[in-house]
């Protein structure tokens, strides 16, 4: 076995030198040294990015990166079939299609907890999102308890109570406006009504406007390190949306909570969230209790072929 400072394994009793690994490196780190694919060890210009492509990529399983931990494709809530699925193979794109088309923001939820093993196999799933430089520096916080979902939704409301009396100070926001600090005029101009209005039916009502009644919600954060944190959690996001439909599951994403947990970071430390992680996205979640009856259309995107 060959152990290089960037934990890449290339057993020479099994490399067959044919340059798989060498073709898909990202980094260029990968060459052949007396027949053997060999690693160079990290340097300023070129590093390893734990990318997984000389070992999916090698014919002859003569390659392991301990850092990648295989159970993170072992899911309990059902059977992956691990042979990796070539572009245009075996799936129709139709079928994706429907799942994509048919997915849709869910507010309404039955009163049944989503099960912990679901919330885990959804999270080992969003992983396998792409990430800026590989960094994924991923935190899931979740909360599979419509208590905890209750809660958390309190302390943000108390948040959007405080914002709201800032903003409707019209001195305030009109003096921070003129020396250049616009966002609360904004957030009156743009949210402050509706705002009042769902923290009305929220008190008067008992009505969750927030996270619509779900019973769970996963946090997606970033740990430091990240290079494009925002960008890792949505598209971590992204997976579990789709998934979570073909498991029966309706989502929704509350921008509300992740800016509010933005602004008053005392949100996430009443989670146990250390200070360090910065939540990008709140995914709710839920068995559904809505139906639809067709695929609606989009708006017409702005779309340019040169
Ligand atoms: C970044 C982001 C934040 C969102 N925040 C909320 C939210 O706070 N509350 C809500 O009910 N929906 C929220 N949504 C859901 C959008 O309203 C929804 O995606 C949009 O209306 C399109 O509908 P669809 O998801 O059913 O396709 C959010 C969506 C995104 C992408």
């Amino acid at each position: 076995m060959h152990l290089t400072s960037v934990s890449v394994f290339i057993d020479p009793s099994r490399c067959s030198a044919c340059g798989a690994c060498i073709r898909v490196c990202p980094s260029e780190i990968l060459s052949l040294e007396n027949s053997t694919a060999h690693a160079a060890p990290d340097t300023n210009s070129a590093r390893c990015l734990q990318c997984g492509h000389c070992m999916a990529a090698c014919p002859e399983s003569a390659i392991t990166i301990p850092d990648l931990d295989p159970n993170q494709h072992n899911f309990s809530t059902f059977a992956l079939d691990h042979a990796w699925l070539p572009p245009g193979k075996g799936l129709p794109t139709r079928d994706l299609a429907r799942l994509i088309c048919s997915r849709r923001s869910c507010r309404n939820y039955k009163p049944i907890p989503v099960e912990k093993e679901k919330l885990a196999d959804l999270i080992k799933l969003a992983v396998f999102a792409p990430s800026g430089t590989n960094s994924q520096a991923w935190t899931f916080t979740c909360l599979s308890s419509r208590s905890e979902v209750l809660a958390l939704g309190q302390s943000i409301k108390t948040f959007f109570e405080r914002l709201n009396k800032q903003a409707k100070n019209f001195l305030l926001r009109k003096s921070l406006a003129l020396v250049g600090a616009k966002t609360l005029d904004h957030y009156y101009t743009n949210y402050y009504e509706s705002v009042q209005t769902a923290m009305e039916q929220m008190e008067k009502e008992n009505r969750d406007r927030l996270f619509h009644g779900a019973p769970a919600l996963i946090l997606i954060g970033s740990s430091p390190g990240a290079t494009c944190p925002r960008e890792d959690a949505l598209l971590a996001a992204g997976n579990i949306l789709l998934a979570a439909h073909t498991m029966g599951l309706g989502t929704c994403l509350i921008g509300y909570a992740v800016a509010a947990m933005a602004e008053d970071r005392s949100i996430q430390k009443k989670l146990g969230i250390p200070e360090s992680e910065t939540i990008h996205a709140a995914v709710a979640l839920g068995y559904p209790d809505e139906t639809f009856e067709r695929i609606t259309g989009r708006k017409q995107p702005t779309i340019r072929f040169r």
